[in-house]
C-alpha cells in the first residue's frame, strides 16, 4: 500500500512530514514518481496533469488537496470508478471565513476608497451605511459559504444565500435554483461567490448577473476564476453598476503582466490565498478517511462526480 502526493514543491515536504505523523505506517511517494505505478493505491493530489492518474492501475481512491475538485473533474481521462474525496478541514473553513469577513467589512467600510484618498492626500468622509441596511448575498451555501455567513451574523448585515437545492438556515434568507436567483440578487449589496466550479456555474458572474444587482453593489469572488467572465467586470465597474471587486481567484493564475485587473483602482487582487490548508490538519483528515476506506467504512466527503462537486 502506498500514497502518491502531488502538491507544490514547498508544501510537498510538509505533507509528507504531517502524514508520517498522522499515519506512520503509510508509505508515501512524492510526484514526479518514477517507481512502479502498480505500487500506488492512493493519491493525494492538487492539479495533476491531464491523464496523470490513468497511469496507476491499482488506484483505489483520490484525495483532493483542496475543497474544490474541479482540478480533477475537468480531466477527461480521470480513471472511472475511483472515488474522489474532497478536503473539508476546520482550518480551511475558518481561513475562508476570515477572508470573506475581511473583504465584506472592507467594502462595507470603504477601506479601499480611503486607501486611495491617502494616496491623493485627501481626507473626505464617505457617508457610512448601517450594516442592517446592506445585504450580504452568498452564492453557494456549502461548508464554506454557510460558515462565512454565520461569522458575519454578529455585524448585523441582512444575510442571504443561494444554492442548488432548497435550504432552511437560521438568520439567512435562502434562495435556490435559477428561479430564486433574480430575487436573491435584487436585494444583494455585497455579493460573495463561494460556488464550486462546474459546467453550470462557470461564467455565472457575468454582465447579466451584475445587471440584476442594485447599482453600486460590490463583488467578492473566492470561488474559482472561471466563475467570472473577466471581460464583463471592468465595464460593470466603469458604469457604476458595480462599485468595487475583490478577487482571490482568476481564470489564469498568476495573471499575465498586462492583465487589466492589475492596475484597476477598484479591483483588489489576492493570489488565491483566501484559505490555505494546513498540512497538519489536512493529514489528520486524510489519515482518518484512509483508515475508514481501508476498513470498508463510509468515508466523509466523497464527491458526486456527475454533480461535479
Ligand atoms: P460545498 O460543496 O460544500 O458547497 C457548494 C455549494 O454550492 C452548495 O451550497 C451547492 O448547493 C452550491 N452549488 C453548486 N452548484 C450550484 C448551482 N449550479 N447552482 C446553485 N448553487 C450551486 O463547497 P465548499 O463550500 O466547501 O467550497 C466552495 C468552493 O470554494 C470550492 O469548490 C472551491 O472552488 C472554493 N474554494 C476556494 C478557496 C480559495 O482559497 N480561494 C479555498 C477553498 C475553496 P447545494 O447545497 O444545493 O448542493
Ligand atoms: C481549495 C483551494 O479548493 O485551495 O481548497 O482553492
Amino acid at each position: 500500500m502506498a500514497l502518491l502526493i502531488k502538491t507544490d514543491i514547498d508544501r510537498g515536504n510538509a505533507w509528507v512530514e504531517a502524514l508520517a505523523e498522522a499515519y506512520p505506517e503509510l508509505p508515501t511517494h512524492t510526484w514526479p514518481y518514477d517507481g512502479d505505478p502498480a505500487a500506488i493505491d492512493y493519491a493525494l493530489i492538487w492539479q495533476p496533469p491531464e491523464g496523470e492518474l490513468r497511469h496507476y492501475p491499482n488506484l483505489r481512491a483520490i484525495f483532493s488537496i483542496g475543497a474544490g475538485i474541479d482540478h480533477l473533474a475537468s480531466d477527461p481521462l480521470l480513471p472511472e470508478g475511483v472515488p474522489v474525496v474532497r478536503m473539508v478541514e476546520p482550518g480551511l473553513t475558518a481561513g475562508m471565513s476570515e477572508y470573506v469577513t475581511l473583504a465584506v467589512l472592507g467594502h462595507h467600510r470603504f477601506i479601499q476608497a480611503y486607501g486611495q484618498q491617502r494616496q491623493e492626500k485627501v481626507r473626505h468622509e464617505i457617508p457610512q451605511i448601517a450594516a442592517a441596511d446592506r445585504q450580504v448575498g452568498m452564492l453557494g451555501l456549502g461548508v464554506l459559504g454557510r460558515d462565512a455567513l454565520e461569522k458575519l451574523a454578529p455585524f448585523g448585515f441582512r444575510l442571504a444565500g443561494w444554492s442548488r437545492t432548497p435550504k432552511s438556515l437560521t438568520g439567512i434568507t435562502c434562495f435556490h435554483g435559477e428561479e430564486g436567483l433574480g430575487e436573491f440578487l435584487a436585494a444583494t449589496d455585497i455579493l460573495v461567490c463561494l460556488l464550486p466550479l462546474t459546467p453550470e456555474t462557470e461564467g455565472i458572474l457575468n454582465k447579466d448577473l451584475f445587471a440584476q444587482l442594485p447599482k453600486g453593489a460590490c463583488l467578492i469572488n473566492a470561488g474559482r476564476g472561471p466563475h467570472l467572465v473577466e471581460e464583463d467586470l471592468i465595464p460593470a465597474l466603469e458604469s457604476g453598476q458595480l462599485s468595487r471587486a475583490t478577487l482571490d481567484v482568476l481564470r489564469v493564475e498568476p495573471p499575465a503582466e498586462d492583465h487589466p485587473f492589475w492596475d484597476h483602482p477598484r479591483i483588489l487582487l489576492t493570489p488565491h490565498i483566501a484559505s490555505l490548508i494546513d498540512p497538519e490538519g489536512g493529514a489528520e483528515i486524510i489519515a482518518d478517511n484512509l483508515r475508514r476506506f481501508i476498513a470498508g467504512q463510509p468515508v466523509a466527503d466523497v464527491i458526486d462526480l456527475d454533480q461535479g462537486y
